[in-house]
């Protein structure tokens, strides 16, 4: 199977975790992108999502399906989205689509966070895949030397040869080279350098399932 079956085949089995008649939210990035396509054919038995990014809710909307602010939400029963990588103990690498704050932001007001993957995604350490850092912009030299010193280089990300902003008007910086041994520490060292707005480690609240494309099928992990 081409990874994008296996990101088509765990987009559709993550709709058994979807509630009837509730919110759902909704993770960005092409895995994400496969689970908007099928939650559009169920969109009559949901109330509507939360989106993570702009990039979502235009995709969500398109199929008619209702986009909440989230400040109008308390709680939702799931959060579903993909992942730059993940541990056998549901930590994650986010934000290979810049997308990390407003995911994490949602995620967290959700009651289970629902991780769809292909198997390439699954590691035993953290850290191959560059952790994005979302910085304000007039920081960018502070915190990446902050980001340095704890191992590794920060690369600023760029698209079209210019910084890469984010929806939030903020710079990505992707640290490179770093081995995460603790990721729920690195995860809480690096949110408190000044500057930084939200670290890709979805460490102290991780993932409760992963639902993991393979040859084999779809595999259930929980957490
Ligand atoms: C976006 C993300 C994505 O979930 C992550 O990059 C995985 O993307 P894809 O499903 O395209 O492999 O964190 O900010």
């Amino acid at each position: 199977m081409t990874q994008n079956e296996l990101k088509k085949a765990v987009a559709l089995a993550a709709i058994s975790y979807v509630i009837d008649g509730e919110i759902v939210g909704v993770g960005t990035g092409s895995t994400a992108n496969f689970f908007i396509d099928e939650l559009g054919k169920i969109k009559h038995r949901i109330k509507g999502a939360v989106a993570s990014s702009e990039a979502t809710a235009e995709r969500l909307r398109s199929h008619g399906i209702n986009v909440f602010d989230l400040n109008d939400i308390a709680s939702m029963p799931v959060y579903i989205d993909g992942a730059d990588e993940i541990t056998h103990q549901g930590a994650m690498i986010k934000g290979g689509g810049a997308a990390l704050t407003r995911e994490k932001i949602v995620a967290s007001v959700a009651e289970q966070f629902v991780c769809i993957a292909d198997g390439s995604k699954l590691v035993e350490t953290l850290g191959a895949f560059p952790l994005p850092v979302e910085v304000i912009p007039m920081a960018q030299a502070v915190v990446a030397r902050k980001l340095a010193a704890l191992g590794g280089q920060a690369r600023l990300r760029l698209k079209d040869g210019q910084p890469l902003l984010t929806d939030n008007g903020n710079i990505i910086l992707d640290l490179v080279g770093c081995r995460i041994v603790d990721p729920v520490a690195l995860e809480e060292q690096i949110n408190n350098i000044v500057g930084v707005v939200t670290v890709g480690l979805f460490a102290g609240q991780g993932a409760d399932v992963c639902l993991l494309g393979t040859a084999e099928g779809v595999k259930t992990l929980m957490f």
